[in-house]
């Protein structure tokens, strides 16, 4: 049996005190903010698995469409020994990469949802024995540090998720991903496509109102966590298109005057009716941006791959 390692550079402690920091910094500004990565609890990561699911939320199935057609190039083009995921949830999606790589050693996911990455760890380690996975507790935009595997590495960010950072995160994002690497190594990159906001904003709203919850679930993790009193009904899930950013931007509106107590910050926080706490951008690309980003982070596109709809790509940047 090949080992399952867990090793966490988010220590409890600094988790809890980069969660008031950021509490802080973005309930006392306007207009007010929540980062994204507070959503995924254990619960906010089950509520994420059902989005996936959904009708109305195309991402996961077309990223799964073009994984399934495009693995076996990707094996070919790297020959990586390590794939190293980062965000990697549960995992789902990666199996198709998995059977693909055939001089695969160690996988190696990375997330700050430790209740993610042990179910997804142990699925994958009673699935293939031969495996080895090394779990990385850890924040993906504070600097990481890889374990000493062999390479060829292929780093694999799916999801969509590099369009929920801004665009000055993502620049450096891009660039610290591009320190990982070797000359040889490969970063495959999932992002979701501008498209009518017929389509996008049902995508971030469903009609059964999971997104809603699982917008709503970060103020059940600040209330957890720091002792608020957050009153999640008292606020409406908001997901709009913003034509000009070309991102989704998901806010939470406040129903009622009202204000909320948050003791382990010795604050208190006045919301007015109708005021928005944003929440999350969900960014959408196009070839050309992509391209430039990945270029002035210092790595070299070399495959562009969509689903047949044209609506997800995947591309497949060197380093040199
Ligand atoms: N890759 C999966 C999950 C995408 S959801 C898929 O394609 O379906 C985004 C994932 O990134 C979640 O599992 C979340 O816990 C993780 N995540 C979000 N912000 C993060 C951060 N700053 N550092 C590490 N993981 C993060
Ligand atoms: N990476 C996902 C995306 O941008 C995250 C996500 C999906 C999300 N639905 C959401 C984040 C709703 C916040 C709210 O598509």
């Amino acid at each position: 049996m090949s080992p399952f390692l867990v090793t966490r550079t988010l220590p409890e402690d600094a988790t809890e005190a980069a969660l008031r920091a950021d509490v802080l910094h973005g309930l006392t500004r306007t207009p007010k903010t929540l980062p994204p990565k507070w959503f995924y609890d254990a619960h906010g990561s089950e509520l994420f698995d059902q989005i996936t699911e959904l009708d109305e939320y195309y991402p996961t199935r077309a990223e799964r469409e073009i994984l399934v057609a495009r693995a076996g190039e990707i094996a070919a083009v790297t020959g990586a020994r390590t794939l190293v995921e980062l965000g990697s949830g549960s995992s789902e999606k990666t199996r198709y990469l998995l059977d693909a790589l055939s001089e695969l050693e160690t996988y190696v996911p990375v997330d700050v949802s430790e209740s993610a990455l042990r179910l997804a760890g142990e699925a994958l380690i009673a699935e293939r024995p031969r495996l080895g996975v090394h779990a990385l507790i850890a924040d993906f935009t504070g600097g990481l540090a890889l374990p000493g595997t062999p390479g060829p590495r292929l780093v694999a960010f799916l999801g969509g998720t590099i369009g929920n950072l801004l665009p000055a995160e993502r620049a450096t994002f891009l660039s610290s991903v591009r320190s990982l690497l070797s000359p040889g190594d490969a970063l495959l990159l999932g992002t979701d496509l501008v498209k009518a906001e017929s389509v996008l904003v049902p995508a971030y709203d469903d009609a059964a109102g999971v997104t809603a919850a699982f917008n709503k679930n970060v103020l059940t993790v600040v209330n957890r966590e720091l002792g608020a009193d957050f009153e999640p009904d008292a606020f409406e899930h908001v997901a709009l298109w913003d034509s000009d950013n070309e991102w989704i931007e998901m806010r939470l509106r406040s129903l009622a005057e009202q204000t909320v107590k948050i003791p382990a910050l010795d604050l208190a926080v006045d919301f007015a009716v109708g005021e928005e706490l944003r929440t999350e951008v969900s960014a959408k690309f196009r070839k050309e941006g992509v391209g430039e980003e990945l270029s002035a982070a210092g790595l070299e596109p070399v495959r562009w791959w969509t689903d047949r709809a044209g609506r997800f790509a995947l591309s497949l940047s060197v380093a040199h």
